[in-house]
């Protein structure tokens, strides 16, 4: 039986349509910025943004990366929910990469209010650090796949513009936030100084993100990329299929959304769970009660050929996705919910 994985969205093959995009792509050498495919996506995912320009590098992680260093200089801050990937999930990179320290906000699941994010703004003191960039996540990975509405993003942009601050996205799931609000990705433009998105998660691409921002910053982050190693000289062939994703799998993203939702509400009647954290995209965090231990539940799954990730102690996550069929999902579901009437051998 084929193996459901649900460990993260990031876990997707190309498709075959995706795969014949990619043969048929027309290449050069992106250092020189002569490769047409590259270029078209670039310009597609700025003009998609309400953004002036853009820049295609290998991984999330880069794109967010660079957009801090272009932000701020040794010596200042960023301001981030304390579950955000760009504090949590990279490295260190913050402080390795720009030497900016970070303070941390107590958002509610990984989103931060207008008042808190002014609140840690420094004051103009040689005692501390200058604030100089906020950074949001949309949608929060450790919060459940939760997202920023404009309005919320707008009141915290305003904080931003009042004290002279860039803001900064990490749009690693922006599509799934964008498609569960309805909203228009234009509108991004007019908050965000820089925006990171990521083709390799629910998008479905191999490799590949953007940052995206006016034509200086991104002039100035190319730079940085040429810094950190990350042009793909002939990486046409890579953005072939992010054009492919941004065509044919943004609106699908919805049915993630519904197995998710489904997968939650069979949790929700589970008796070894403690709570769920309520479902708004394609993500489900569940915390376990002791009748089972974390790596324990894990390995009963894989028992059963589904594959889900520990999230911290008793933590567990789901992430749906394209390559997770209807018969996989109701696989999925029997697995659970026989789990919950403790007939361990399903
Ligand atoms: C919210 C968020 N931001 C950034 C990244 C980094 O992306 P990458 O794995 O492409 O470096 C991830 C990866 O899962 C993520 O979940």
């Amino acid at each position: 039986m084929n193996i459901t994985d649900l460990r993260s969205d990031t876990v997707t093959k190309p498709t075959p349509d995706m795969l014949q995009a990619m043969f048929a792509a027309q290449v050069g050498d992106d250092v020189y910025e002569e490769d047409p495919t590259i270029n078209a996506l670039e310009q597609k995912a700025a003009a998609l943004f309400g953004m002036e320009a853009g820049l295609f590098c290998p991984s999330g992680t880069m794109t967010n990366q660079i957009a801090i260093k272009a932000h701020t200089e040794p010596m200042t801050e960023v301001i981030c929910d304390i579950t955000a990937h760009i504090y949590q999930y990279e490295g260190g990179g913050i402080m390795f990469n720009s030497g900016a320290s970070v303070a941390l906000v107590h958002g509610e699941r990984g989103k931060m209010t207008p008042a808190q994010v002014e609140a840690h703004i420094r004051p103009d003191n040689i005692h501390y650090p200058p604030t100089r960039l906020v950074a949001l996540e949309n949608t929060c990975n450790k919060g459940g796949g939760s997202y920023y509405t404009l309005p919320e993003i707008a009141a915290i942009s305003e904080v931003c513009k009042r004290y002279g601050i860039a803001l900064h996205l990490d749009g690693a799931r922006v599509f799934n936030a964008l498609v569960a609000s309805g909203e228009n990705p234009q509108e991004y433009g007019k908050y965000f100084d820089s925006i990171s998105i990521c083709l390799s998660k629910g998008l479905g691409a191999p490799v590949g993100s953007l940052l995206l921002g006016t034509k200086a910053f991104i002039k100035k982050s190319r730079r940085i990329r040429k810094v950190l190693g990350g042009g793909i000289r002939q990486g046409g062939y890579l953005a072939a299929a992010g054009i492919y994703a941004l065509d044919h799998h943004v609106a699908r993203l919805a049915e993630d959304h519904r197995k998710a939702k489904v997968i939650e509400q069979v949790l929700r009647e589970a008796d070894y769970v403690d709570y769920v954290m309520p479902v708004e995209t394609n993500i489900v965090i569940l915390k376990l009660n002791d009748r089972y231990k974390d790596t324990d539940f894990v390995a009963l799954l894989a028992e059963q050929n589904i594959r889900a990730g520990s999230f911290g102690p008793q933590m567990i996550r789901f992430v749906t996705h394209l390559d997770v069929s209807e018969e996989m999902l109701q696989h999925v579901l029997g697995v659970l919910q026989k789990l919950n009437k403790q007939q361990v051998e399903v």
